[in-house]
């Protein structure tokens, strides 16, 4: 029979074999159990007079649902007793959140508590991004990093199943909540991106804000056989970037938010923290890519927690042909 290791037996493995720290076995044991508790929060919405808008905008501006509130303090709440946890910071709130004194080795937790939350109502997948970094002496308040020092990232799917996605740098693994005993075990081990694909997703009611690397490479898609590419593209829009991005973890595919004429001013639409690094380090980790249009997202220095960025990510052929469409509008000056 296929062993299925619940997602404290697989980390402790890696803790025997790689010497994976107890206290990040101990911060993501409390992120699934934060994700498990959201799940239930999302199922009984309905009874619990937890849909709709609370009334005020978050620190994005936007609209705040009932349940971005429920989620992040469900996250706040919970990982808040991991022992190592220094700060969290969320999508939901304007300023970090210091649990102590900073220690070199504690952990900085970043999180969208709720990621596609226009997609409840309707039934839809929504999820929960994490991604963790660590404190690098003592003292050091430093919480803007760079993608490439995540120590661990991942995400939970609220979909059809329950499922937690996970890289701690080795690879990519999916573990699916059992129904009845609430805990994760791992189906999913070694998920990979396959490098070629005939999906793309993009929000294409913003053509007219496009700038003309996107509009080439999204004509070109949508020209299928009779063009330059010589293939039949499908299109894909969710709204939900977990699930856009659970979608590709599965069976591939390219996802968009590109930085266009409308969101420049802001950088994008996407937070680069909580949202493009940490599905950054999970598609990378699948062997695919993940761009700003102009460099890898991990390499990118941030200037603010709640910073947007350009996404391109998905299978590696495609974001590649992406980015290259835009060196070559960079070059035709
Ligand atoms: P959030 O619900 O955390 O604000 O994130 C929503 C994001 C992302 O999940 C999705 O890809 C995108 O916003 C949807 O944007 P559109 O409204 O343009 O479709
Ligand atoms: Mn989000
Ligand atoms: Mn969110």
């Amino acid at each position: 029979m296929t062993e299925r290791p619940t997602l404290r037996r697989y980390m402790t493995r890696h803790s025997a074999l790689d010497g994976l720290d107890p206290n990040l076995i101990f911060l993501i044991e409390d992120i699934a159990s934060a994700c498990r508790v959201i799940g239930n929060s999302l199922r009984n919405a309905a009874f619990e007079g937890n849909h709709g808008l609370v009334g005020d905008t978050n620190v994005q501006g936007e609209d705040q649902k009932k349940l971005d509130v429920v989620a992040d303090e469900t996250f706040a709440r919970i990982c808040e007793n991991s022992p190592r946890l220094a700060a969290l910071v969320s999508e939901e709130r304007e300023e970090a959140t210091w649990l102590k004194e900073p220690e070199e080795g504690d952990y900085l937790l970043y999180y969208d508590p709720l990621d596609g939350s226009s997609n409840i109502e309707v039934g839809l997948s929504v999820g929960s991004i994490f991604s963790i970094c660590q404190v690098e002496k003592d003292g050091d308040r430093t919480l803007l990093k760079k993608g490439r020092a995540q120590v661990a990232a991942g995400y939970a799917i609220y979909g059809p199943a329950m499922m937690l996605v996970l890289t701690l740098g080795h690879g990519v693994d999916g573990f699916t909540c059992e129904y009845g005993t609430g805990d994760f075990r791992l189906t999913h081990p070694s998920m990979t991106v396959p490098a070629k694909t005939r999906e793309f997703a993009i929000n294409a009611s913003r053509y007219r804000y496009w700038q003309s690397p996107v509009r080439r490479y999204v004509d070109e898609c949508i020209a299928g056989t009779e063009g330059p590419r010589g293939e039949a593209f499908n299109m894909r829009w969710t709204a939900s970037m977990v699930a856009e991005v659970h979608r590709i973890l599965i069976r591939g595919g390219v996802f968009l938010y590109p930085q266009d004429t409308e969101n420049a001013a802001k950088g994008g639409r996407l937070r680069l923290l909580y949202e493009a690094n940490p599905m950054g380090a999970i598609i990378e980790q699948a062997g695919g890519a993940a761009s700003t249009g102009t460099m890898p997202i991990l390499d990118l220095m941030p200037d603010d927690f709640h910073q947007r960025v350009g996404v391109i990510l998905g299978s590696a052929d495609e974001v590649n042909r992406v980015a290259e469409y835009h060196a070559q509008d960079r070059a035709a000056g």
